[in-house]
Order: structure tokens, then sequence, then C-alpha cells
């Protein structure tokens, strides 16, 4: 049984510029794990509390001095020297430890960085790759990888609001390796940089995730332009690559009302709306299409959505067991945006994720748009067979660590991408 020996931490800098938290944990066997967290910029109201050091003066109060302390002192004074039977073990030690449900005491900032930093350790005590140590967590064996859904263009919080909705993602649904699915990418990054520029006389600007993001007249603008750079790279939309959105829509919801662009929706509205949107446009999955709180609506959502796109739960959902039961009974979703960081321990998202696939539902496994150059994701994605992996763009590093991780675990392994639907 692994004995955590000592713990330590460090306040980093995420693609943001702010700052973050890495822990390091090293095993009474002389192994040692190292993890990053990331951080949402675009968050939902029910995910767990990241500690911020809340000081004005320095990061604009979002230091994680405190949150680093909390692992240099409590929490190693705690957990230093102990048995732990697993990570469930060590996971409900932390979240003992913090005492809260939202983990905002010790922050689950901290909590994460040291689940994962263990994590990590036990791999390289056992002497296994972080994937197939993620597996063996939830009990499984890795089969496929998952199918990546990459930022193309960027709008409401990942941007400068330009677009109320977030994110058109490309989905390379004809890709059979890892490696295709990127280069099949690539030429459509590059077809929509050539398109911007002619369209917006812009310099392709990259928003949090890199995706492009110029000034579009409207959400509709922004997808069409999205098929509009499939076409022109050659490749044929919805066959060799499809949509994928995040309409993100908890972020215009006010009063009742979605304000989208110049209009004001109400929820069957909205419904009818992005109903259109899978008429005109090759859209195979719809994230947060509703917002977190209108659960009133999401089952009418999905119905609508049934065997034509997925209803991908994310502000809705926020990796939280409690919440994907609620939505599971309700019949209002039929995928999980699985964000580990939004629960913050190993253990609570594996929890998370088993709950979603006894539902039969579709698990995307999400980085955040604040990233750092960790790529435990993609293990993670690979070990918990993700059906989806969202990283964000092919460009910024923090991004690539994910994707050439794939690539490294695909070399290794030889497993098939999972197939689309
Ligand atoms: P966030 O956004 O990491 O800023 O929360 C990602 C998303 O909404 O999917
Ligand atoms: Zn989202």
């Amino acid at each position: 049984m692994p004995v955590i020996q000592n713990l330590c931490a460090l306040e980093i800098l995420d693609s943001r510029g702010r700052p973050t938290v890495q822990a390091e944990c090293t095993l009474a066997t002389g192994h040692v794990g190292i993890a990053s967290v990331p951080s949402g910029a675009s968050t939902g109201s029910a995910e767990a509390i990241e500690l911020r050091d809340g000081d004005p003066a320095r990061y604009r109060g979002l230091g994680c001095q405190r949150a680093v302390g909390h692992v240099r002192n409590e929490i190693r004074r705690a957990l230093a020297g102990r048995n732990f039977v697993g990570q469930a073990d060590l996971d409900r030690a932390l979240a003992d430890l913090d005492g809260t449900t939202s983990k905002a005491r010790l922050g689950a900032n901290a909590l994460l960085a040291v689940s994962l930093a263990y994590a990590r350790a036990c791999a390289a005590q056992l002497g296994i790759p972080l994937y197939q140590h993620f597996a063996d967590l939830l009990g499984q064996t890795p089969r496929s990888l998952p199918r990546p859904t990459i930022n193309l263009f960027s709008g409401g919080k990942h941007a400068g609001g330009q677009v109320p909705i977030q994110d058109v993602l490309v989905v390379p649904a004809s890709a059979r390796t890892m490696d295709e699915a990127l280069a099949m990418t690539f030429a459509v990054y590059q077809a929509a940089a050539d398109l911007t520029a002619r369209n917006y006389s812009a310099r392709p600007l990259r928003a949090d995730e890199g995706g492009l993001a110029p000034p579009f007249p409207s959400a509709e603008a922004m997808i069409a332009d999205a098929a509009e750079a499939i076409r022109r790279a050659g490749l044929r939309p919805g066959h060799d690559v499809a949509l994928a959105v995040d309409v993100a829509s908890t972020h215009f919801y006010q009063n009742g009302r979605y304000l989208l662009g110049p209009e004001s929706l109400d929820s069957p509205e909205m419904i009818h709306h992005l109903v259109q949107w899978l008429d005109l446009y090759p859209i195979v999955s719809i994230e947060d299409g509703l917002a977190e709180e209108d659960w009133e609506h999401w089952p009418i959502l999905c119905a609508r959505l049934a065997g034509r796109a997925l209803a991908l739960g994310d502000d809705l959902l926020c990796t939280n067991p409690a919440r994907i039961r609620r939505a599971i009974d309700a019949k209002a979703a039929t995928a999980l945006l699985l964000k580990v960081n939004q629960v913050g321990t190993l253990t609570e998202a594996g929890e998370a994720c088993r709950l979603a696939r006894s539902a039969a539902w579709h698990v995307t496994v999400s980085a955040r748009s604040g990233e750092t150059e960790d790529s435990w994701l993609a293990d993670l994605a690979v070990g918990w067979a993700g059906n989806q992996i969202k990283v964000g763009s092919i460009t910024q590093s923090e991004r690539l660590a994910k994707y050439n991780r794939l690539l490294a675990i695909e070399a290794e392994t030889g497993l098939p991408l999972v197939q689309w639907p």
C-alpha cells in the first residue's frame, strides 16, 4: 500500500498567466508524482471552489499562496506517514479534512493537485503508464482513444464576447487515428484562418483556448464559417468533419430569457433555435444549449436532439454526481462533460463518469480554458474511455501537451479512435 512520505506544492502560472497549484507527492518508496490543476473562466455555479488569496494587490486577488500553504502544511501533516488503501481512500481523507461540500476551506485546487500527484506517484510505484493506472481505478481496460473535438472559433467568455456563444469545434468524424484527426483539423484550421483574414480583414487573433476569434456578426455566421472552412479544406462537412457547439448559454441567460445577440428568446424559442441549427449545419453535439438552472426545459431539448446531436451538459452537471443523477432521472442530457476540477478529486470525478456510463451517456473528457503544460488529462481520457476529449485548439503548448501525449499513447498502444456513432 502506498504510503505518502512528503507533500509539497508550488504556485505556478496557467495559460492566462493566472496563478494555479502544482503539487508534488513523494511516496515512502521514493516514487514521485507531480501534477498541476487547470482553472475555468466560464464556470458553473455548482463547481467546487478554487481557493484564491483575494489580495487585490497581487494577481488581482487570484494568487494561490493560501492553497499552496494548505498542501505544504495542513494537508501534508494530516496525510504524511499514513497508509492509504488506494486513491478512493486518499480522496476521502482529503474531502473529510476539508470538511465542506464545496471544498472551499482548503480549496479544490489544493485538493485536486494532491489527488492527481498521488495518482501519478502510485502509477510510478506500480511501474505502469498513467492511463493504465486511471483505467485500473475504474476497473476497465483501455480499448480505444477518445475522438478529439477541437476548438476552431471562440466567442463568449473565452474571447471578446463578440458573439454570445462560446465555442464552435470541429469533430474529425471520419478519422481513424489521432494522427489523421489532427492532420484534418490542421487543414480546417488553416482554411478558417484564411477565411477570417478575407471576410473580416482580421489577423487571426486567438482566444483563451487558441480558437480564432474574428468579429462574427452573429452566432450563425460563426457556425456557417466553420462549415465553409471544412469545405475549403477539401473535406465534406458532416462526413469527414462535423461540428460541435458549446453554447454556454448560462452566461447569456437573464431573467428567464436567452439574450442571443439581438434576440431575446424564452426557453421553447431557444430550443427551436438550436434545432434549426441542426437543420442548417452539420452539428453533432450541443453543449449547454440551455442554462444550468433551466432544468424544466432540458428534457425537452434532449428529446428534440435525440438521434441527431448529443445533449452535452457542462455547467448543468458540473461533474457532480448528484446533479448527474438528477439529469439521468429527468432524461435531461445524453452526455457528460467531465472536468475533474469541477468536483475536486479524482474519485468523485470517477463516480461521475461511472454514473454517466450507467445511463449509456457519452463522456467528453474536458480541459479548462486556463490550462498548464501538464498532460494528465490525455491519460485520463484514455483510461476512462472518454468518447470525446475536448482540449481546445491545435495551437498553444498547454493544449498541445495533451494532443502530443495522445499521439504518444497512440504510438505506444496502437489503440484505434473510438467510433463516432
Ligand atoms: P471554462 O470553459 O474552462 O472556461 O469553464 C470550458 C467550457 O465551457 O467547456
Ligand atoms: Zn462548456
